[in-house]
């Protein structure tokens, strides 16, 4: 006997950045984020699931490799998977005695600042919630096995509301405005590096929250970004959208750099792109590109079809790339779990 359910799950990529907790094992923010989910055709993680009454442990392999289970984290993720399964009786109640094995791959390089973790729990909750036949919005469920795979549970721009609750009940992610709203915007993401991250966001976040005095300073700004990023996005305003997500993510890595002590992703490379971007939009007049990092050195660039070509061509011409020239995706925001 045995049940298996296969999902994939894309990848976001947040304008407003998340970076700090107000609950370490609930997984609760300290400020709203909002991102943009990618199409799954170039950056996704596809796991399967299987359940089954003649499996020993839980068991979990990334990539082809075998990873631990007995972390906070997917305990905790599924833990109130199997509580919220229980509550909506969806499944057999056999069930909750049998194990599970999961398989899960991406098709980008892990750990390397590219949200792997992301797409990677948001595909793990929904597939288990699938597996399980829950109803209703699990984005919190995703949410305990990372901050950010919250956001990749819904297509198009997603906001991430960071709740008052202490149990965490109202900290979900809901859905701005569909793919279809701005249907222009690209992504294109250049890969500086794929080597992995040499300090991993969850304990990056921690130093900046116990140490940066500049923290409580973006604490109290984020909520203002929020409601601008919102109404440029509803507007289409791509020079306003450009300017508040380059700040945003410039402001991330000047706390992280403020932590002590310092923590810093962005490389001499990172730092170019950044330059070429200003120097870019200068010469337009205009914001006709923008730029975002998470925590490793690899770029994300926003910008609108029309400046594609152009833009890839500056940055092949500047960066000549190394690899296969895959390695700059270009994709839709859209596309949502399937
Ligand atoms: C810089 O979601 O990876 O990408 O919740 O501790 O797993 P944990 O952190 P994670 O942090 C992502 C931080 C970021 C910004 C963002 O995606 O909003």
């Amino acid at each position: 006997v045995m049940e298996t359910c296969t999902c994939t799950a894309p990848v976001n990529m947040a304008v407003i950045k998340y970076w700090g907790k107000r609950h370490k094992d609930l997984v609760l923010p300290l400020n709203s984020s909002i991102s943009a989910t990618l199409d799954q055709k170039q950056l996704r993680t596809k796991t399967t699931v299987a359940i089954s009454p003649s499996f020993e442990d839980d068991r979990l392999w990334l990539n082809g490799i075998e990873e631990r289970v007995d972390t906070v984290r997917i305990q905790n993720l599924l833990a109130e998977l199997r509580q919220r399964s229980i509550e909506q009786q969806s499944c057999p109640q056999e069930w909750f005695s049998w194990k599970l094995h999961v398989c899960s791959e991406n098709n980008f390089p892990t750990a390397a600042g590219l949200a792997s973790s992301a797409a990677g729990y948001a595909c793990l909750a929904f597939s288990l919630a699938v597996l399980y036949r829950l109803r209703g919005d699990i984005s919190d469920i995703a949410r305990r096995g990372s901050g950010s795979a919250c956001r990749s549970m819904y297509g198009g721009f997603v906001i991430w509301d960071k709740g008052t609750k202490a149990d965490g009940t109202d900290s979900i992610a809901r859905q701005l405005y569909p793919e279809t709203h701005w249907p222009e915007l690209h992504i294109l993401i250049l890969v500086v590096s794929d080597q992995k991250k040499h300090t991993c966001s969850t304990a990056g976040m921690e130093v900046t929250v116990e140490t940066s005095s500049l923290m409580k300073q973006r604490i109290r700004l984020v909520p203002d970004r929020i409601k601008e990023m919102t109404s440029a996005i509803e507007k289409r305003d791509f020079h306003k959208f450009a300017e508040l997500t380059m700040k945003d993510s410039n402001q991330l890595h000047a706390v992280c750099l403020d932590s002590y002590p310092p923590i810093s992703y962005m490389t001499d490379v990172s730092r170019q792109i950044v330059h070429m971007v200003h120097e870019y939009n200068k010469l337009k007049g205009q914001n006709k590109v923008a730029y975002t990092f998470d925590a490793g050195p690899n770029a994300c660039l926003y910008l609108i079809e029309e400046d594609v070509a152009e833009v890839v061509s500056l940055v092949t011409h500047f960066f000549p790339p190394i690899g296969p020239t895959e390695e700059f995706y270009t994709g839709l925001p859209t596309g949502s779990v399937a």
